[in-house]
């Protein structure tokens, strides 16, 4: 697969996919800028390299994630028609870009059509263009032939530097490059190399931690660490329903039922597997201020998991200071809520006290809560991928990623 090393970019209009799907304020302002910096190594190499750089991105959640309510569109309530929420625009990006590199970028309001078409034209090297947010056309999902073309055609060369967005078969990530040469940016490079080595060469013993809240976004990984990790630890409410089917927790409302059979093969006396052993456990919606540490097999019908209990924090915590490598997705326990975030910090100190091991994290809210108490830093690498990272570590190819192996091997397709 090519890098953006492998081309002469001097004077070409570099079209490059971003992941600026970041979060905003009420105010629109950017609350958390880690993705921006993370793409910003691919964007100054063409800077220097004298491109005209042509940024594309998402923001905003996609229709695939079912019941979003943060999708970048709404449908009007007479017609039906399916309309742009500007809440939703990449401007607010536009003058963070500014800010960090200390430069002009230029806004578009559209990302394709004739009057980007014009803008593009008239670039110069080492001038920057941000295209307007990709998903205000349904198009871009939908994966529509004619709308990566449109695309296609605003650069000579396609990169792609959103990992976070590679596991979804959208045209700006698989169409565009079956008709421009393509290769990846720096930070797609680097998460491909990091998460590679956990799947084929890890550093051992390798100790994955999974928790987070639905089982049916962590299964597929878990099945991966069984067959490769040396321990995996499970905390979070994703462990309930394991104990569940084995008739551990009874008197439960199962909220997945369209896994239950994947769950219930999960061999739990697997020696590879560390359940916690103890919990906090609350009246359901936190009532009454009610809470306990409890066993686990002492938990009762109408209470509710909310972090992991001091045993379970002693347990985890010996078995991650062995480890050369770590990799961590899904916080442990209610983080949001103290004092449930207790079991979550602890489980992060103990991964920091080990000097030697590689770290890493990401996936969903591990990001969130590794900002909000200053862990990101004192990992070896976070990713910027949520449910493209789980993807990738449950073995699975991602189709921005194939999208890109491909586009070496055919011969690209023309325009017009
Ligand atoms: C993310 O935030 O995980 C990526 O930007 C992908 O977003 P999506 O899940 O809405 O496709
Ligand atoms: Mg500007």
């Amino acid at each position: 697969m090519r890098t953006l090393r492998d081309f002469d970019v001097k004077g070409k209009r570099v079209l490059v996919r971003c992941d600026f799907n970041i979060p905003l304020n009420e105010k629109k302002e950017i609350t958390d800028d880690f993705r921006i910096l993370q793409t910003l190594p691919t964007i100054k190499y063409l800077i220097e390299k004298g491109a005209k750089i042509i940024l594309m991105s998402h923001l905003g959640r996609s229709a695939q994630n079912q019941k979003s309510k943060i999708t970048p569109y709404h449908f009007l309530e007479k017609s039906g028609e399916r309309q742009a929420n500007q809440k939703f625009s990449l401007r607010p990006i536009e003058k963070h870009l500014e800010k960090l590199l200390k430069k002009k970028v230029k806004f578009l309001d559209d990302c394709i059509g004739e009057k980007v078409g014009k803008e593009v034209e008239k670039m110069r090297s080492e001038e920057i263009i941000l295209l307007e947010n990709l998903r205000f056309h349904k198009e871009e999902e939908e994966n529509d032939e004619n709308f990566a073309k449109e695309l296609a055609k605003l650069g000579d060369i396609y990169i792609n530097d959103a990992f976070g967005a590679c596991h979804r078969a959208h045209a700006s990530i698989v169409g565009v490059p079956k008709y421009r040469p393509a290769g990846t940016g720096f930070l797609l490079e680097k998460e491909i190399n990091v998460l590679s080595k956990v799947l084929k060469n890890p550093s051992r013993p390798l100790i994955a931690i999974i928790g987070g809240v639905k089982i049916s976004t962590k299964i597929r990984v878990i099945e991966q660490f069984l067959k490769t990790a040396d321990h995996l630890l499970l905390g979070g409410k994703i462990f309930e329903p394991l104990l569940q089917v084995k008739e551990v927790l009874i008197g439960r409302p199962w909220l997945e039922e369209e896994i239950i059979e994947q769950v219930k093969k999960i061999n739990l006396t697997d020696p590879k597997i560390h359940l916690p052993i103890d919990s906090l456990v609350c009246l359901p919606n936190l009532e009454e201020g009610y809470s306990r540490k409890a066993g686990i097999g002492s938990i009762r019908k109408e209470e509710e998991i909310f972090d992991i209990g001091p045993e379970t924090i002693k347990l985890f915590s010996n078995l991650i200071k062995e480890a050369k490598m770590l990799v961590w997705s899904g916080p442990l326990g209610y983080f949001e809520r103290e004092p449930f975030d207790g079991g979550s910090k602890a489980i992060a100190q103990a991964i920091v006290r080990n000097h030697t091991a590689f770290k890493i994290a990401g996936g969903g809210d591990t990001d969130a809560f590794l900002t909000k108490y200053n862990f990101r830093d004192k990992f070896d690498h976070v990713s910027t991928g949520g449910g493209a990272m789980l993807e990738f570590l449950s073995g699975e190819k991602l189709p921005g990623i194939t999208a890109l192996e491909k586009g070496e091997s055919l011969s690209l397709r023309k325009l017009l």
